[in-house]
C-alpha cells in the first residue's frame, strides 16, 4: 500500500512529526510540501500548522483534492502559554476509515 506524507512547516515542529513518522512507514512514495505526486498514494499522512485558529490555505487546497484515499490528519499548534515556556501540542488522527494497514 503506498504512502504519501505531505506537510507544511515553518518552525519545524511539524517537519520533525512528518519525519518521526516517515521512519515507521514502508513503501513511501513522496514526502514533502502539497503536490500532485503524492495523489499517487493510497494512503495519505497530511501535516500542517494551527495558523490564526485555521488550517493553512495550501492544506485546504490539497484536502480538496483527495478522493477515496484513507487520510492520517495530523498537525501541531500552540495552544498555550505555562510558567513562560511555550508548549507545543501535537494532534493525530486518522479518517475516512478506522483501520489502516502500515
Ligand atoms: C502566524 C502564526 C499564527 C499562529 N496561529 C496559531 C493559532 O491560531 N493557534 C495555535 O494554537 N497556534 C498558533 N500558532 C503556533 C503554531 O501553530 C505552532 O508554533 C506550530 O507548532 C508551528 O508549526 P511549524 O513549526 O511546523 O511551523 C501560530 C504561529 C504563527 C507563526
Amino acid at each position: 500500500m503506498k504512502k504519501s506524507i505531505i506537510y507544511i512547516s515553518v518552525t519545524k515542529n511539524t517537519e520533525l512529526l512528518a519525519q518521526t513518522i516517515e521512519k515507521q512507514l514502508s513503501d513511501v512514495i513522496y514526502v514533502g510540501a502539497p503536490a500532485e505526486e503524492a495523489l499517487e498514494a493510497d494512503v495519505v499522512f497530511v501535516g500542517f500548522w494551527a495558523q490564526a485558529f485555521a488550517c493553512p490555505q495550501p492544506i485546504k487546497d490539497f484536502l480538496a483534492k483527495l478522493d477515496n484515499k484513507k487520510v492520517f490528519l495530523f498537525g501541531t499548534a500552540q495552544l498555550n502559554q505555562t510558567l513562560g515556556q511555550h508548549r507545543v501540542s501535537v494532534h493525530a488522527g486518522l479518517f475516512q476509515h478506522a483501520v489502516v494497514q502500515l
